[in-house]
């Protein structure tokens, strides 16, 4: 696709306010699906996050990799058991766990990033105790952590000199054993921790679907009730949940957007129309009616 030279700098000029805007803000993407495997997307990603960087907003990035560790832990023999669409960790499954997410996933989107001047740094939560961890309560998955304190001022000392963290979802309890986290859930308590401008979810889907049709604005009275009612279902629940955690924690902006569309980030953040779905308290319309 070739694009006119006015339709160019039309794009640039649309961007510069929002570059004004988010310029020493800091973002959190917790990213995964496709465009964490599809090589095209792998680049481009590298390309968005590093683009961001260099205009002055600080970026975190919290990485999935369900598949990569299931992958590997059928190549050893090792059985994946699901509970309610949720892994089960026992001590093996867990060592299959750190070993993937944190030595080879972690490395390979720091390399990528690195490759294009982003100056990522791969940590997992165990380094420096980034994600301290207690035992998830509700349903046994064994060695699943949910989060309770995150090293924001260690975060804060690499954004501050100007790296890129880049985080893998393996906590620490305070015993020292390792723990998986749910990759939505620990970007949700980073960006909180870091009282975050916007935490972006690049997904496999448009955004938000219900009935076919995408939804460009979800509040959290829907959002529970299509929970209830089936309409909003397995990955998307830890997604919208830690969503309104996020925003309850301070957090300005949530969004999900399509992983899979090039350079989606970029459009989301720089563009008037922007893609995919933002979540929100309440929507405004809604909010007005209460008020009224
Ligand atoms: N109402 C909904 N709108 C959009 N997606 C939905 C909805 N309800 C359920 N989903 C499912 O949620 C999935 C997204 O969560 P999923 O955990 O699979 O992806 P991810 O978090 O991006 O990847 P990973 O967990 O590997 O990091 C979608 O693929 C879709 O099947
Ligand atoms: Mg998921």
């Amino acid at each position: 696709m070739t694009v006119s030279i006015p339709a160019k700098t039309e794009v640039l000029i649309e961007a510069l306010p929002y570059i004004q805007q988010y310029e020493g803000k800091t973002f959190v993407v917790k990213y995964g699906g496709a465009a964490m495997v599809d090589e095209e997307l792998r680049e481009t990603f590298a390309q968005d996050v590093t683009l961001l960087k260099k205009i002055g907003i600080s970026i975190v990035i919290v990485h999935g990799g369900g598949r990569e560790i299931t992958d590997i832990a059928n190549r050893l023999g090792l059985p994946t058991h699901f509970i309610n669409g949720q892994r089960y960790t026992d001590q093996a499954m867990m060592d299959v766990v750190q070993m993937v997410l944190a030595g080879k996933t972690n490395k390979d989107i720091v390399a990528k990033i690195n490759r294009h001047d982003g100056e990522a740094v791969g940590v997992c939560g165990i380094d420096a105790d980034v994600l301290r961890v207690t035992k998830a309560g509700g349903v046994d998955l064994g060695l699943v952590g949910e989060i309770a304190r995150v090293n924001d001022a260690f975060l804060t000392l690499l954004l501050r000199n100007g790296f890129m963290p880049v985080i893998a979802p393996v906590g620490v309890d305070a015993s020292g054993q390792a723990h998986n986290i749910n990759a939505d859930i620990a970007a949700s308590a980073v960006a909180a921790a870091l009282r975050a401008e916007k935490l972006v979810f690049l997904s496999d889907v448009r955004g938000v679907t219900a009935h076919g049709a995408l939804v460009q604005t979800l509040g959290q009275s829907q959002a529970r009730s299509w929970i209830a009612s089936g309409i909003i279902s397995d990955g998307m629940i830890p997604k919208i949940q830690s969503a309104f955690t996020a925003l309850a924690a301070g957090v300005s902006k949530v969004h999900m957007i399509d992983g899979r569309v090039k350079h989606s980030l970029l459009l989301e953040i720089f563009t008037d129309e922007g893609v995919g779905t933002q979540i929100v308290h309440e929507p405004a319309d809604q909010l007005r009616e209460e008020s009224a």
